[in-house]
């Protein structure tokens, strides 16, 4: 089994370069299925979700050329099959995302259902709530655990949505959907995340009609078909703001270059109230922690412009080392703090309650072997190791390799000590 070994690595000193946003081009490759020109999708980074969603592109009949690196050519000249594979979907939530495009283009699709995973439960009802209300029937199997979604004879038909929770998956799917839908469609209490607005942008380039994403109210006009477009996937805010908090555990100083300052507003705040220096410059954002006494403060998390839930654990274990205690809430997944108990074997003394943590703070961290039990939560660990005395053994690495591209190569670059070990 691979794991990643971190020493204790003193401050971090450097430049950083953000890649493309993982959980903008999932939705984006998704989008190229409904049309037969070639989409062309640049910033793709190099990661394990992406291959799995080549593989799902192609087995619908998708053509992909990704021979060049960072770049991915795709186009569908026709569906060849509508049966979602459940090995992927299992491997991978995200291709939930090919469930609109699908509609959109070919009149129905078979869904696996995705299973759960350790961060909740993570139904799909406002999903197949936003495709209902556009005229499609969906029928759910619960003994062969799949669910069939078909448009009747005249395809989509435009609607008023709202979503109970503004789910950034939900929202994508239909908004995808909507585009070839005929009349107009309404999403009320839309997520706002940055990777919604990429999507837009996508689909409008493609001769969608959407106005107002990245509100709470998006408004799409439905169109005849749609055609291939040149789109540059937005930096990833995630990853961003995981770089700002290596900086900040280890008391260095990052330069994190293509970064979007305005993606990771709640991250610069919080960290300014731990007295974190932060600075923007046309290169990027520069993070400086050296000499600093930093302190504690409580975050919460929440649907963007919110704190993003994705950063709750590599932030919680920039808090373990902070002087004073913290509190971190999580209210968009039910169940996130599987990284307290990683956290607890390196000596953070965390205690949790429901979707509360107390994280005392002031600790001096020591080397373990622990699991990354998210994608986010080892990037936590990671951080947490850096600042460890002696070594750490992260296992279980594989979630990290889904959604960061290079992650030991750039920490090497600031000067971690830090090594892939591969069995
Ligand atoms: C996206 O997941 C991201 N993944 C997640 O990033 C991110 O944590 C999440 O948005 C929230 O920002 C991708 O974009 C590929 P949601 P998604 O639908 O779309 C509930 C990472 O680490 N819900 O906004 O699945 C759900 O259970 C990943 O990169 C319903 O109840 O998130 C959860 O509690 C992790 N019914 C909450 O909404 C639904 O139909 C947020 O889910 C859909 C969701």
């Amino acid at each position: 089994m691979a794991r990643i070994l971190v020493n204790n690595s003193g401050p971090l000193h450097g430049e950083v370069d953000i890649s493309g946003a993982k959980n903008s081009v999932l939705p984006l490759l998704a989008a190229t299925l409904m049309t037969e020109d070639i989409c062309e999708i640049e910033d793709v980074p190099d990661l394990a979700d992406v291959s799995v969603m080549k593989k799902i592109l192609r087995k619908y009949g998708a053509e992909i050329d990704d021979s060049e690196q960072g770049i991915i050519r795709a186009r569908t000249p026709k569906i060849i099959s509508c049966e979602g594979d459940r090995d992927l979907v299992t491997e991978m939530r995200a291709s939930l995302f090919t469930m609109g495009p699908m509609l959109a283009r070919h009149g129905k699709i078979i869904m696996p259902m995705p299973g759960g995973c350790t961060i909740g439960k993570r139904p799909i009802d406002l999903h197949l709530k936003g495709f209902r209300a556009l005229g499609a029937k969906v029928e759910e199997d619960i003994e062969n655990e799949t669910v069939t979604v078909e448009t009747g004879p005249d395809g989509l038909q435009g609607d008023v949505i709202y979503l109970d929770f503004p789910s950034v998956g939900a929202t994508e799917n239909i908004l995808m959907a909507a585009t070839l839908a005929k009349g107009t469609t309404i999403i009320e209490n839309a997520a706002k995340e940055p990777e919604i607005i990429d999507l837009a942008n996508l689909l409008n380039k493609m001769g969608a009609r959407i106005k107002s994403a990245g509100t709470d109210m998006i408004r799409i006009e439905g169109v005849g078909s749609l055609s291939g477009c040149i789109h540059q996937a937005i930096p990833d805010r995630i990853e961003t703001g995981t770089f700002m908090l290596a900086a900040a555990i280890t008391r260095g100083e990052v330069l994190i270059k293509n970064a979007l300052p305005g993606h990771v507003r709640p991250i610069i705040a919080k960290l300014k109230e731990c007295n974190v220096d932060i600075d923007i410059y046309p290169e990027g954002i520069y993070v400086d922690a050296r000499g600093k006494e930093l302190v504690a403060t409580d975050i919460k998390t929440l649907p963007f412009p919110g704190f993003p839930t994705d950063i709750q654990s590599p932030f919680m274990a920039f808090l373990t080392t902070v002087k004073g205690k913290s509190v971190v809430r999580e209210t968009v997944f039910e169940n996130r703090f599987m990284h307290v108990v990683e956290l607890n074997r390196m000596g953070a003394d965390i205690q949790t309650e429901n979707r509360e943590a107390i994280v005392p703070g002031g600790r001096k961290l020591h080397g373990a072997k622990v699991r990354a039990t998210d994608l986010r939560a080892g990037a936590a660990m990671v951080l947490a190791g850096l600042v460890a005395t002696g070594t750490t053994e992260i296992s279980e690495i594989y979630h990290i390799e889904r959604g960061y591209e290079d992650f030991v190569g750039k920490f090497k670059a600031l000067g971690a000590d830090i090594m892939k070990i591969d069995d």
